[in-house]
């Protein structure tokens, strides 16, 4: 097994070989070992807009399956989405599937006229057939960095939102929107009907799936208080992943690329707390401390995103150095008529946000 040193020299060389026809997106929670390959990171909407306008012949995801999906379906036919290890999926992304969503749909439609009153509205973690499924019934995407503008979007055109797969950020954006909690209710995806009556069925302006993010899920609000008690001029920051409760507590909700901005921009000497992935707050600190910030991780585990880890050097060199040699490997590619229906909904993102 190569070492990271020498993966590194590899991974340069093998970029150099390719002489711009590939570009390397980056995630915020990769590893720094893989970030520092990457030619633009970002969060999941600005590495969907690099996707989308990226003029390489190759685009070399550093990030999670789902974010390839979206790679290969906005960008040209004979541009090329490869994913350095396969593996690499998401737990949230997985609490949905199109089986239990239309089953969900037709259930719906037994109570409410979900065609012109409900408009299916998936995060970017979700697997292509679920935007394929927006784009099909009118609905769109959101990431947490445009939920509130895709919200708005949604619902001027109908009444009611259908969200997955997280419940936390429809809630979280929902709820600063000002739509009392008593109007959301949660979709538990194994009970029948979602374990909800008729009437709240009908009273319901959002029906959230019940899904979620387990690294985000690790944050609660007594971390807040007992830091507080501690710091008590602690500014907590948190990614709208978390529980309704932390985001309560927090005095800025947003996504990755807005925490990291928030933090930068802000006051010298100041103290955070962040409730996001462990390898973006690590940087954050290291990066920030210049400046007199002390910056905290929320959960006293370490809660790192175990998929996202699944990206290593190794995996970058291997893919790269396969390229450079002319061999495409791990390549994701969505069928076409998915593909055509997710556009639509990814599309309509785009256009709104
Ligand atoms: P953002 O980078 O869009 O905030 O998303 C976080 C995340 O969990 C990606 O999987
Ligand atoms: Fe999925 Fe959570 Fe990992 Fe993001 S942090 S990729 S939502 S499991």
């Amino acid at each position: 097994l190569l070492d990271d040193a020498e993966c590194a020299e590899r991974i340069a060389a093998a970029k150099a070989q390719l002489n711009g026809r590939c570009i390397v997106l980056g995630h915020h929670y990769q590893r720094d070992e893989v970030f520092q390959h990457a030619d633009i990171y970002g969060d999941s909407l600005k590495l969907s807009r690099e996707a989308a306008q990226s003029a390489a012949e190759f685009i070399v995801f550093c990030g999670v399956h789902f974010m390839a999906e979206v790679a290969d379906i906005l960008s040209r036919p004979e541009q090329i989405a490869i994913l350095p290890d396969m593996a690499a999926g998401c737990s949230m992304a997985d609490m949905a599937n199109k089986i239990k969503v239309q089953q969900c749909w037709d259930e719906l439609a037994k109570i409410i006229d979900v065609e012109n009153s409900v408009t299916p509205v998936t995060y970017i973690n979700s697997a292509a057939d679920l935007k394929a499924f927006c784009g099909q019934h009118g609905g769109i995407v959101c990431t947490s960095s445009n939920a509130q503008k895709i919200l708005n979007w949604s619902f001027e055109r109908r009444e009611k939102v259908l969200f997955f797969p997280d419940q936390h950020l429809g809630r979280n954006t929902g709820y600063r929107m000002g739509i009392p909690l008593e109007h959301m209710v949660t979709w538990d995806f194994n009970k029948p009907q979602g374990g909800l009556t008729e009437q709240q069925i009908r009273d319901a302006k959002m029906i959230l799936w019940k899904g979620y993010c387990s690294v985000h899920q690790a944050f609660q609000p007594e971390q807040i208080d007992n830091f507080k008690a501690k710091y008590p001029e602690t500014i907590v920051i948190s990614h709208p992943e978390a529980c309704f409760e932390v985001c309560e507590k927090s005095d800025y909700i947003g996504s990755t690329e807005m925490i990291l901005k928030i933090v930068r921009e802000a006051e010298p000497n100041t103290r955070w707390l962040v409730a996001t992935e462990l390898n973006l707050v690590s940087r954050l600190a290291q990066e920030t401390k210049a400046q007199g910030k002390q910056v905290h991780f929320m959960a006293p585990t370490l809660s790192m995103c175990s998929t996202m880890f699944r990206t290593d050097p190794q995996h970058l060199c291997w893919v790269l150095e396969n390229l450079a040699a002319g061999h495409v490997v791990n390549r994701v590619s969505v069928p076409a008529e998915e593909a055509a229906l997710a556009k639509l909904a990814l599309d309509n993102m785009l256009l709104a946000s």
